[in-house]
């Protein structure tokens, strides 16, 4: 299992500190949360925070744009040293066009689902994409409590991707502890998200290793 660790639950006044931590205790990915106070009702971090993560770390960036017109950032994004963009279904008019621009950039691209959003939306890009980031919170906060219904998510997800032939990864993003992260593992999901469970735990290194293990 790929473990890509969530900074929104860090500590922002020792975000060095954090990084390491995690790069320590074996995270994979930096996953980086954006939120605009539009697409999702909270403002988090922008680019000068993860251009900061850039520079603290090896680890591969994995950036969760929560924003609207996210193909304004492509270039900015890429400029931060992003490994993946993750883009929002919903909030792409022109998803293959955004997709297509974000592959020019040289990063890989993800794109996003809303818990009420179904995957057989994702049909006509799938083929195209590196990752589905399947939301199994409402995006917005961390520390929410994992929706059930996203494990019948992974696995049309899974079917869709065999049916297609495409090689997308599949990543679940919100609650994810070691019960839920457990629960997404056996469905199918290739990567897990974790913020609240990893930041808040006495020991957070027991919790990157057990979800590495799933
Ligand atoms: C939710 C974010 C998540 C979230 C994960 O809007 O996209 O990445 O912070 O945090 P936990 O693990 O606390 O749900
Ligand atoms: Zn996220």
């Amino acid at each position: 299992m790929i473990v890509a660790p969530s900074i929104l639950s860090a500590d922002f006044g020792c975000l060095g500190e954090s990084i390491a931590m995690l790069e320590s205790g074996g995270a994979d990915w930096i996953h980086c949360d954006v939120m605009d106070g539009v697409f999702v009702p909270n403002i988090s971090f922008g680019f000068p925070v993860i251009s900061a993560v850039g520079k603290l770390t090896r680890k591969p960036l994995d950036v969760h744009l929560m924003i609207v017109n996210p193909e304004q950032y492509v270039g900015r994004v890429r400029d931060c040293g992003a490994m993946m963009m993750n883009v929002h279904y919903e909030a792409c008019t022109h998803l293959h066009r955004t997709v297509q621009s974000i592959h020019a950039a040289g990063m890989k691209a993800g794109v996003t689902l809303n818990p009420a959003t179904p995957v057989a939306m994702l049909q006509d890009i799938i083929a195209d994409i590196d990752m589905v980031l399947l939301m199994s919170v409402n995006p917005g906060f961390g520390g929410q409590s994992f929706i059930q219904h996203t494990i019948k998510k992974i696995e049309q997800t899974r079917a869709l991707i065999a049916e297609s032939g495409s090689k997308a990864l599949i990543e679940v993003d919100g609650g994810i502890n070691r019960s839920t992260g457990a629960l997404c593992a056996q469905a199918g999901a290739d990567i897990l998200v974790a913020g609240n469970s990893i930041f808040s735990s006495a020991d957070p290194h027991a919790e990157i290793s057990f979800l590495k293990n799933l």
